[in-house]
């Protein structure tokens, strides 16, 4: 089965042709990352209107690069929820109206459901159910994932989602937008024993996180240095940081796993593309006798593959829309 995936929920307009859920046959990519760094993050209105220009011609792309014509497809896929609205809307609408014009079934997915999809493109043996730690710009849960339709919620972020908190530090240490992977590079170069900061609980809820006192700090630090005339060696700030960050993901992602008794874990989303994260993950399963799966990098950020690929087994449950599909900002994965 060839399913044409759209992808528009923040600032990358991605089309994809997948077969049977785990053969990328394309995966294209217009990305917007150099408008919105003018702006130092994501402009709502901005990255609508940059979906409705790329949407035709990515999608055009994307079966060209697959050697398929509309013919060929099988079924449309589009991620509905969660996401910037307008930016949604785009993609919604496109969907839908192809998927009219063409006759085909159209599949809402849930973005951060696809994300842990990404792990299916690159690993045959993958399936469910296991552990997932999902870290985005906009999400940080752990995720039990039953099935690959069926997913509970074992802990979220009270407030902050990782990546944001990624950004939001590397803004202040003056790396352009999206700072993660500056950050990332920086703390390669850094002492992470350099600073000690903050390690936010939620009191009662160990399965959950709280990053912006942790974000608050790493701002406080740079200020107060300012005011003082001191400059921060900011490849020890970022080390620091991307170790406590990784050091809170881990500790509480082994607990989960703990507490379910799952051996097989797994890393979605943006800030699975992390060095520190992966390197820790890796070391801290393999000292337990855990198994992890990591997306590669390519399909760490937002595509439209990884939404071919979960749309796949939407599909496969039954969980098709009609013309009436609208677009949510919020949704729960579950
Ligand atoms: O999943 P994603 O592409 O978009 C959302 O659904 O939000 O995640 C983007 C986030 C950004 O915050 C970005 O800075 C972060 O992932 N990111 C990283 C790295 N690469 C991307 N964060 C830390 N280290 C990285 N290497
Ligand atoms: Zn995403």
């Amino acid at each position: 089965m060839n399913i044409l995936a759209l992808e528009s929920s923040c600032d990358e307009t991605a089309a994809a042709v997948v077969r049977d859920g785990r053969e990328v046959l394309s995966n294209c990519v217009a990305s917007q990352i150099k408008e919105h760094m003018l702006y130092g993050g994501v402009v709502p209105e901005i990255a609508s209107r940059r979906h409705t220009e790329a949407v035709s011609l990515i999608t055009r792309q994307a079966l060209d690069e697959a050697g398929v014509t509309l013919k060929e497809i099988d079924a449309i896929a589009v991620t509905h929820a969660p996401g910037l609205i307008g930016a949604l809307l785009v993609g919604v609408n496109f969907a839908k109206g192809l998927a009219t014009a063409a006759n085909l079934p159209l599949i809402p997915v849930h973005h951060l459901r696809s994300h842990i999809a990404a792990n299916y493109l690159a690993h045959s043996d993958l399936k469910p159910p296991f552990l997932c730690l999902i870290v985005s710009g906009g999400h940080s849960h752990i995720v039990r994932v039953e099935d690959y339709t069926k997913f509970t919620v074992i802990g979220r972020t009270r407030d902050d989602a990782a990546g944001e908190c990624f950004d939001k530090a590397a803004r202040a240490m003056g790396m352009p937008y999206p700072g993660g992977v500056h950050l990332d590079k920086a703390a390669g170069l850094g002492d992470p024993g350099a600073f000690t900061l903050p390690r936010p609980h939620v009191d009662g809820s160990p399965y959950d996180f709280s990053f912006s006192g942790l974000k608050t700090a790493v701002i406080n630090l740079l200020h107060k240095a300012e005011q003082r005339g001191e400059t921060v060696n900011t490849n020890d700030l970022s080390a620091s940081f991307q170790y406590t960050v990784c050091d809170i993901l881990c500790t509480r992602f082994l607990a989960a796993a703990r507490m379910t008794g799952d051996k097989t874990l797994v890393l979605a989303g943006g800030v699975s593309a992390n060095s520190g994260l992966r390197d820790r993950m890796d070391a801290a399963c393999r000292e337990n006798g855990l198994q992890l799966f990591v997306p590669p990098l390519s399909l760490c950020g937002d595509n439209a593959a990884m939404v071919g690929s979960q749309g796949y087994y939407e599909f496969l449950a039954g969980n098709t829309a009609g013309p009436d599909l609208n677009a949510c900002a919020t949704l729960s994965i579950e």
